[in-house]
């Protein structure tokens, strides 16, 4: 089956991957467009958002890359208008930005605090203010912001309270918006993926809590897993599809959470 994001526009944040391989913002960019959505990938490290591109447009795709800080109101604010300026509308907003930092309230600095909330929450924030009025005039839209289980649980038993509160904080900031908009045809959903095999594993995880370890970062991350085995960026990817289709014309409001049964 093609076609589900038929004549849709998706603007996807965080749309690079911070590494080789799949990331979910890259491979939900990707998935949209195989479904024909026309994409916008922002991303704050352009070269990553041009690499998505690039695949898109390998495959007949149709993306437009752009550069974006997600946590700066005018970067957003412009990254909108280009999308706007390229397509004319924009029916699906994915904030995929995100990323943890180790620590408790003791050893963590309030400036991680700050850029790690801003990171987390305030760039879904921004992104909403500035899409939500063009999926006003357009009577309709579909918002997928990618928290994680850590936003209800603390499952890989590390310290990084800056993550948890800020992923909690983005589950009810969706449900905050979803009822907000609800009878104007805009859903706000997320999706809480549990530990997923991504370049953030090798390249950033590894290194922040595991000395740079990437095959002890992995074999811990699998052993925690009930299947054994992590999931992928393709699992958020396919989730983040439903919620962003019109399949899920009747879901809003929702945490949608692919871990392979860990937070159960
Ligand atoms: N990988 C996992 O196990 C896992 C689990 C749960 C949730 N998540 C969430 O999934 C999301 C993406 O994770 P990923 O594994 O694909 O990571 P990733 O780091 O590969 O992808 C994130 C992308 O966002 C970009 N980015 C970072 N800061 C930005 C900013 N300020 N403005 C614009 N772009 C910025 C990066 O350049 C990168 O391309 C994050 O929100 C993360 O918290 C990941």
């Amino acid at each position: 089956m093609a076609g589900r994001l038929q004549d849709k526009v998706a603007l996807v944040v965080g749309a690079g991957s911070v590494g080789e391989g799949w990331g979910n913002g890259k491979a939900a960019a990707v998935l949209y467009a195989r479904e024909r959505a026309k994409v916008y990938a922002a991303d704050i490290n352009r070269p990553a958002a041009e690499e998505t591109c690039g695949i898109i447009e390998g495959e007949g795709g149709v993306c437009t890359a752009g550069s974006v800080d997600a946590t700066d109101s005018a970067s957003v604010a412009a990254m909108v208008d280009a999308c706007l300026a390229a397509y004319g509308r924009i029916d699906v907003l994915q904030n995929n930005v995100g990323g943890s930092e180790p620590g408790g309230p003791v050893e963590m600095s309030e400036e991680t605090w700050d850029a790690n909330i801003d990171l987390n929450l305030k760039s879904a924030f921004l992104a909403c203010k500035h899409v939500l009025p063009a999926m006003q005039r357009q009577g309709g839209g579909a918002i997928v912001n990618v928290s994680s289980v850590a936003g209800i649980k603390s499952v890989s038993g590390r310290n990084m309270v800056s993550y948890h509160a800020s992923k909690a904080g983005l589950i009810q900031f969706t449900k905050a918006v979803a009822m907000q908009y609800v009878k104007q045809g805009i859903r706000c959903n997320c999706v809480l993926p549990g530990l997923m095999n991504t370049p953030l594993v090798t390249h950033r995880i590894a290194r922040q809590y595991d000395d740079g370890k990437v095959q002890e970062t992995i074999a811990k991350r699998d052993a925690m897993c009930p299947t054994g085995k992590m999931g992928d960026a393709w699992d958020v990817a396919y989730a983040s599809l439903f919620l962003a289709s019109d399949e899920a014309k009747y879901v809003t409001a929702t945490q949608l959470i692919v871990d392979g049964g860990l937070t159960a």
